[in-house]
Order: C-alpha cells, then sequence, then structure tokens
C-alpha cells in the first residue's frame, strides 16, 4: 500500500497512512512523510505500538532527540525520552501532573535552540477526555489585523521554563525554578518553509525587550487572545497506540486537562533538536 497523507482537522493536523514506523523508512516514503510534516505541522500515525528503542529509532528521523530538562522524567534505559504520567509513586493520581501542560506553549523556547519538533506515543489513556489541542500559529500571523501585527512583529521577547507567572514557577520542580529568560522573536520565520508564525506564548513569555512589563503584558494578552480562538485549532483525541508528532516552530500546543474518571494518562515522549531563531 502507498503512503496516504489524509487531512483529519482543519488547520493542521493529518494522518498518514501505509508507512510502518517500527522498520526503517525508504527514502522516497521519508520524502513524503517529511514534506506532510512541513505542510500540516501535526502528523498522526495510528495502530503501530512503539517499544522506546523503536521511538528513537522513528523521532531520530527527524533530527537529533533532545533529552528534556528535568532529568526526573528521563526513561531509564533512553535518556533522550521522557514518561510523562500523571501517576505519583504510589499509582495515584498526582493533580500536578494531571494537569501538566495545560497552558498554551511551545516546546523548549526558554533555550537558545527551542525544539524543532515533539512526539508523543500512547502508553496508557484515559477512556473520556485527556484530549491535546494544537494552534497553527502560521494561519494566527497571517490572518492577524494589521495593526496588532505592526505591535508585535518586529519585537524581541524573553521565554523561561514555567514563564513569569507564579504558579507556573510552583508547577516546575524546585531546580529549574527561576531560570534566566532566553530571547527571541516573538514572530519567528520557520527555517525550512520561510513562513512567519507567532512564537511568544502563554505558557513561557516573560517579557519584551524595550517595554515596560505592564506595557508588555498589556500587548501580549491582546495577541494570546487572538491567537487561542477556536477557528486556529485542531484537536486530537488520543486513541492507544497512537504517534503524534508535531512542529513546534509554527505550532502551539496544550494538554486539555481533562479527566473526569481520574484515569492513567501516560506516553512516552521525546524532543527534537531545533535551531537558533530568527
Ligand atoms: C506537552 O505539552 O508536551 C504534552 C501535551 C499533552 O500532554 O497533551
Amino acid at each position: 500500500m502507498g503512503t496516504e497523507v489524509i487531512r483529519l482537522g482543519d488547520v493542521m493536523l493529518a494522518e498518514v497512512k501505509g508507512v510502518d514506523i517500527t522498520k526503517p523508512i525508504e527514502p522516497e516514503t521519508w520524502a513524503t512523510v517529511y514534506q506532510a510534516f512541513l505542510d500540516h505541522g501535526v502528523l498522526v500515525f495510528r495502530d503501530q505500538p512503539l517499544t522506546p528503542g523503536l521511538m528513537v529509532q522513528f523521532a531520530t528521523y527527524f533530527g537529533e532527540l533532545q533529552p528534556h530538562i528535568t532529568k526526573k522524567y528521563w526513561h531509564p534505559e533512553f535518556n533522550e525520552l521522557i514518561v510523562m504520567t500523571n501517576l505519583d509513586e504510589n499509582g495515584e493520581i498526582n493533580p500536578k501532573d494531571d494537569s501538566r501542560g495545560d497552558t498554551w506553549h511551545t516546546d523548549m523556547c526558554y533555550f537558545e535552540e527551542p525544539a524543532k519538533a515533539t512526539m508523543l506515543h500512547t502508553q496508557q489513556i484515559p477512556d473520556v477526555g485527556g484530549d491535546t489541542q494544537f494552534g497553527n500559529m502560521t494561519k494566527a500571523f497571517d490572518e492577524m489585523p494589521v495593526t496588532l501585527k505592526n505591535r508585535i512583529e518586529n519585537k524581541m521577547a524573553t521565554f523561561r521554563y514555567g514563564g513569569v507567572r507564579v504558579t507556573g514557577q510552583e508547577r516546575l520542580e524546585k531546580a529549574d525554578r527561576g531560570k534566566p529568560p532566553v530571547p527571541h522573536p516573538a514572530i519567528r520565520t520557520h527555517p525550512e518553509t520561510g513562513r512567519r508564525s507567532v512564537f511568544v506564548n502563554p505558557a513561557h513569555a516573560v517579557s519584551i525587550e524595550g517595554m515596560e512589563d505592564d506595557e508588555a503584558w498589556e500587548l501580549m494578552e491582546e495577541v494570546f487572545a487572538w491567537c487561542i480562538q477556536e477557528r486556529f485549532q485542531d484537536r486530537h483525541h488520543w486513541r492507544m497506540n497512537d504517534t503524534v508528532i508535531w512542529d513546534n516552530r509554527c505550532c502551539w500546543h496544550r494538554a486539555t486537562a481533562n479527566n473526569p474518571l481520574r484515569q492513567p494518562r501516560i506516553f512516552l515522549r521525546t524532543t527534537v533538536r531545533g535551531t537558533p531563531t530568527h
């Protein structure tokens, strides 16, 4: 069977069929997959269980893997992977981890080289809820009113793990709190497609260079209110043995933190190293 790319969502979510991601991938097939990644931004591969080793093998097609900032989460055998779980050491639901990642963000924007891509593979999913949402920040920028565009377009923002909000810092492990902010353009240019998208995001933004904090936050709140409109979003409802990869250079994401039956939600997760922003 040939490779098929099927749009699942309105703005960025697509399913790739006909590729065995547990095996080495032929160059021609890989070219189709990678083009779909650039064209859509979020890809889903279904019904293919991955061992940790196979996940590393598949994710490495997208680039060099970058270990997570918090060592506590690292997979015991593969440091490039983390085990993302909402359970504590006693197997109980940990409310902090059950709502982790529920503010719109892009991964590792608090490093000089923010993540290119993030991949999740299911281990356990709740019967109800547990979705992940994606925001197409290229579309949000393209359609932004020109007056707002002009105000944010050439600004440098700063980013810190957990952002500036007290709650953002409290959620982190102690060793990860209060890291120095890192500057990036508020609107970044995609290094491969050349398209511009909103990069400043509600979870990790701290300030805008050259602006007083109040003024900077007023502007950022306006940008965020524009970007979180539903018309820029797709939602992925997980099935067991789904693998999802998204392009952090042009999309925001968030966990919906909706787990009404309070069931385990566990993923293997990895990130692909990116390049400096411009
Ligand atoms: C993440 O923020 O990287 C994970 C999103 C999710 O848990 O749905």
